[in-house]
């Protein structure tokens, strides 16, 4: 079967089983290494991509699932001359990451939920990391992370359909 699709605005045509998991097409065909193959089992939230701007883990999305989507990876999270997304800038202003591992699969959870919820509170934030698992165990500076890059969002009237970059 081929299956195409928009692959960080970008086409993408990939010819066989439909039910490959995204995250191999992802890593193997397009060596978008930046989303991490970890659980497989859809609990750890590391191979956490945007598909039509839903983040979702793709060890569990099938890639015939996504033909005619807009998939986004961490590779393809900014735009135009912005080197970081806000998110991204957050976590590294707050010191957010220790081993790197779960760092992609947060930024995507979190960029889609700071653009959903932008007047979210921390319990909220914290209640929101349910799908993103930090062996590391650096849960408080990532809260820490989302929360103030929400409240520089606030202060810079940011926050009128969520955060778009
Ligand atoms: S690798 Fe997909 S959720 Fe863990
Ligand atoms: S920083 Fe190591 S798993 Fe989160």
């Amino acid at each position: 079967m081929t299956v195409t699709f928009q692959l960080n605005g970008e086409g993408c045509r990939f010819d066989g089983d439909p039910m490959t998991p995204l995250v191999d097409i992802l890593r193997h065909e397009r060596f978008l290494t930046g989303t991490k193959a970890v659980c497989r089992e859809g609990f750890c939230g590391a191979c956490t991509v945007h598909v039509d701007d839903e983040a979702v883990p793709s060890c569990l999305k099938p890639v015939g699932l996504v033909h005619g989507c807009a998939v986004t990876t961490i590779e393809g999270l900014s735009s135009g001359n912005q080197p970081l997304h806000p998110v991204q800038a957050a976590f590294e202003a707050a010191d957010a990451v220790q081993c790197g591992m779960c760092f992609p699969g947060m930024v995507m959870s979190f960029s889609a939920f700071v653009r959903d919820n932008p007047h979210a509170s921390r319990p909220e934030i914290k209640a929101a990391m349910v799908g993103n698992i930090c062996r590391c165990t650096g849960y408080e500076r990532i809260v820490d992370a989302v929360a103030e890059c929400l409240d520089q969002a606030r202060k810079a009237g940011q926050l009128v359909g969520g955060i778009h970059v």
